[in-house]
C-alpha cells in the first residue's frame, strides 16, 4: 500500500474552507476536518526576486535537461517540490497567436489565443496531469484514475503509461468524442464506458478510491492545478509582463480558471505583475452551474443541474472547483457568461477560419467575448486573451457535421442555424477533371 502524498516544507496543503493546514492529502483530496478541498499554498512567495525569475524561466528555455525543457518545470520554484525525475512529456510551451479575424467579429482591436491545444495530447490537462503523474509516481502508487469528458483521461493515460503505473479511466458512455476515447486506447488506459455522465462517473470514481490505493488524477487534486498554473505564467511572460485587459476561459468543472486564477494572485504578490487582468469564464447554456450561481447569488451557492451540451468536453452539472473558481473571479473582478450552442459553432468556425482551429469547448470564449463585449464588460480597445484549451482534432464528427450542415438537424436549434451557412464549406465531390476543379475555384471566387 503506498504511502500518501506528503507536503514539502515550504508550500503547505491547507483547507479552502476552515484555511487549516494538513500534513498530508487523503484519498479523496478533501480536508478532513470539514470536507472542503485542499490547496497548496506558498507562505513565502515574498522572498523571492522577481527579476531573477523572469530570467531564469527564460534561460531555462535553451537548456536541454529534459526539466527545463517542460513548460512547467521550468517554472518549478511556483510549483511543490519534487524529490524524482518529473513525468513530462515536454508539456507546455505552447503558442500564443494573435487572431485578427476573430477580433473583428468580437469587435476589438486586440485579440489572442493562448493555444492549449498544442500540449502533447492535445489538450491544456497535460500542464497539470506532469505534476500531478509525478507526486502519484512519487509516493509510489501502482494504479492512478480519473473520471473524464475526455481530455483528462487521454493526458492521464499517457503520463501514467510514461511513468509506468496503470490507469483507469471512467467516462459517460457515448458522450465523448471519439478522439478522445481513441487516446486513452492507445495510451493503455483500463477503459470503462459508464452508462451515466461526467457527474455520475466522478461520483463513482470517488468511492473506488476510498476503497482502493488508487491514486484520483482529476482536477480536485490540487497537484494538477500547480502545473495548470504554469500557463498563466506563460502567457504573462510571452507578454514580457505587460498585463492584458482580460483573459477568458472555458468553465466546466472549473480547474483551469481557479488555477489560472491562483496563479495570476500569486505572481502579484511575488511583484511580476503590479495588476491584475479580469478573468472571466465562459459556460454553454445546457450546462451553466457557474453562471446561474454567480448571476443569482454571486457565486455564494451552486445548484448542480443535469447538463447537456454539444461541446462535449464541459457536459458538466456539478463542478468540483466551483469555490476556488469564484474566490478567482472575485479577486480579479471577471464575471461569467453563457452561450447557446449556435453561438458557440459560429465561434469555432471563426476560429478554424483564423487558421488556428480548436475543439468546441475551447470556443466558447469567443463567443463569450461578443457578448461580453456587447455588454460594455470589455472595451473595443481593451486586450483580450483566449484560453483555448483543447485541438481541432480533438472533436473532427463535430466539425464535419458543421461544414456539412447537419449539426442541428431535427433539433431545437435547426432554425437559429441558418446564421451558420456562410462559415459552413462542405467537401465537394467532383469528376477527377481539371475542368470540374476550375470551375469550382471560380464558383468559390465569386461567393463570398
Ligand atoms: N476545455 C476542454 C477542452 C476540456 O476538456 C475541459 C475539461 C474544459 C475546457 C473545462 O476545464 O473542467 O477545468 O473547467 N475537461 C475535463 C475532462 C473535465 O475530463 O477532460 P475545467
Amino acid at each position: 500500500m503506498p504511502g500518501s502524498v506528503a507536503s514539502n516544507t515550504g508550500p503547505q496543503l491547507r483547507c479552502i474552507g476552515c484555511g487549516k493546514a494538513h500534513e498530508s492529502i487523503a484519498q479523496n483530496f478533501r480536508c478532513p476536518d470539514c470536507g472542503d478541498l485542499l490547496e497548496i499554498h506558498f507562505p513565502d512567495l515574498a522572498s523571492f526576486e522577481p527579476s531573477v525569475l523572469k530570467t531564469l524561466w527564460l534561460e531555462r528555455k535553451t537548456s536541454l535537461k529534459p526539466p527545463d525543457q517542460s513548460g512547467v518545470w521550468r517554472f518549478r520554484e511556483l510549483l511543490p517540490p519534487l524529490q524524482i525525475e518529473p513525468v513530462s512529456i515536454r508539456e507546455g510551451n505552447t503558442p500564443l497567436y494573435e487572431l485578427h479575424s476573430c477580433a473583428r467579429a468580437a469587435g476589438v482591436t486586440r485579440l489572442y489565443a493562448k493555444h492549449q491545444g498544442m500540449n502533447p495530447t492535445g489538450s491544456f490537462k497535460d500542464t497539470g496531469m506532469t505534476v500531478a503523474s509525478s507526486f502519484a509516481k512519487q509516493a509510489g502508487f501502482r494504479w492512478v484514475a480519473c473520471a473524464s469528458t475526455g481530455n483528462t483521461s487521454a493526458s492521464m493515460a499517457a503520463y501514467a503509461a510514461r511513468a509506468n503505473m496503470r490507469s483507469l479511466v471512467l467516462i459517460p458512455e457515448g458522450k465523448i468524442s471519439w478522439g478522445k476515447l481513441s487516446q486513452a486506447l492507445d495510451y493503455g488506459a483500463i477503459t470503462c464506458q459508464l452508462r451515466t455522465d461526467f457527474d455520475g462517473c466522478m461520483r463513482v470514481l470517488n468511492e473506488v478510491v476510498q476503497r482502493a490505493p488508487v491514486y484520483l488524477l482529476n482536477s480536485i487534486n490540487p497537484y494538477r492545478l500547480e502545473g495548470q498554473k504554469t500557463t498563466a505564467m506563460e502567457l504573462l511572460e510571452q507578454f514580457e509582463w505587460q498585463v492584458p485587459d482580460h483573459i477568458i476561459v472555458p468553465g466546466g468543472n472549473l480547474g483551469n480558471s481557479s488555477a489560472i486564477g491562483k496563479a495570476l494572485m500569486e505572481l502579484k504578490e511575488l511583484g511580476l505583475i503590479s495588476t491584475l487582468p479580469k478573468l472571466s469564464i465562459i459556460q454553454a447554456e445546457g450546462a451553466n452551474p457557474l453562471f446561474r450561481a454567480w448571476r443569482d447569488n454571486q457565486g455564494e451557492s451552486i445548484e448542480p443541474m443535469q447538463a447537456d451540451t454539444l461541446a462535449t468536453a464541459i457536459r458538466i452539472g456539478n463542478p468540483a472547483s466551483w469555490k476556488k473558481a469564484v474566490r478567482a473571479l472575485r479577486a480579479t473582478r471577471g464575471t461569467v457568461e453563457q452561450v447557446n450552442e449556435v453561438e458557440l459553432a459560429l465561434a469555432k468556425a471563426e476560429i478554424g477560419a483564423d487558421g488556428i482551429g480548436c475543439e468546441p469547448a475551447s470556443a466558447v470564449t469567443l463567443a463569450g467575448l461578443k457578448k461580453l463585449v456587447k455588454q460594455g464588460f470589455v472595451q473595443k480597445e481593451e486586450s483580450v486573451v483566449l484560453i483555448l484549451t483543447g485541438h481541432v482534432l480533438k472533436d473532427p464528427e463535430f466539425t464535419l457535421k458543421f461544414h456539412r450542415g447537419d449539426l442541428f438537424t431535427g433539433t431545437e436549434h435547426e432554425k437559429e442555424a441558418a446564421i451558420l451557412k456562410p462559415q459552413e464549406r462542405a467537401p465537394i465531390v467532383l469528376d477527377a477533371t481539371a475542368d470540374a476543379v476550375w470551375k469550382t475555384i471560380d464558383n468559390a471566387e465569386r461567393s463570398p
